[in-house]
């Protein structure tokens, strides 16, 4: 029996393409913006299935890297994103709210980043982290990015603002020392 790839089926999934450091695939802003979300998701549900174990440095490496992750990709948002979204859909509301969110979840990134992963309030921290960035997610998807897909801005444009941004602070933390002392 033939298992190769059938290349009709193939191409479909070929357009969400992981973007590696050095590579300059062009992305749009959104689409970015989601894989992240859902590349945290998936972190934050392997951190649930150590979250009762004795797996103290499996819990300690993964939280790390929702930490990193999350903190990236807030930076992103706050300094490109945010701000032409914020001009283009004429939604203060909106867009405070998740500025707010924002500050409470760094603020919970902080506490748990201070906290050895064999504290009896790590996991939870972790967990709660995860539930307000699911909340926080459904609504930027269902509201902002909505909205935002309505306007004339230049996803491309500014997805490649972003991808340039996303370099340089992973250069940065590389170059710091900080994250996984195995990658
Ligand atoms: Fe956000
Ligand atoms: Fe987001």
């Amino acid at each position: 029996m033939l298992t190769t790839n059938t290349p009709a089926k193939r191409s479909k999934t070929e357009t969400k393409t992981e973007t590696k450091t050095g590579t300059k695939t062009p992305q749009d802003a959104i689409g970015m913006l989601t894989a992240d979300h859902k590349k945290v998701k998936k972190l934050f549900k392997e951190f649930e299935d150590v979250a009762d174990s004795k797996a103290t440095a499996s819990k300690a490496e993964l939280a790390e890297k929702i930490c990193m992750e999350l903190t990236t990709h807030a930076r992103l948002e706050e300094e490109i994103f945010y701000p032409a979204v914020r001009k283009a859909i004429a939604d203060n509301r909106l867009m405070n709210e998740a500025e707010v969110e924002h500050a409470s979840a760094k603020d919970l990134i902080a506490q748990i980043q201070a906290l050895p992963a064999s504290d009896p309030m790590f996991a939870a921290k972790v967990t709660v982290l995860g539930e307000y960035i699911d909340h926080h997610v459904k609504e930027e998807e269902s509201e902002m990015f909505a909205q935002a897909r309505k306007t004339k801005l230049d996803m491309m444009a500014l997805g490649e603002e972003m991808m340039r941004r996303k370099e340089e602070l992973s250069a940065s933390n590389h170059a710091e020392g900080t994250g996984d002392p195995r990658h």
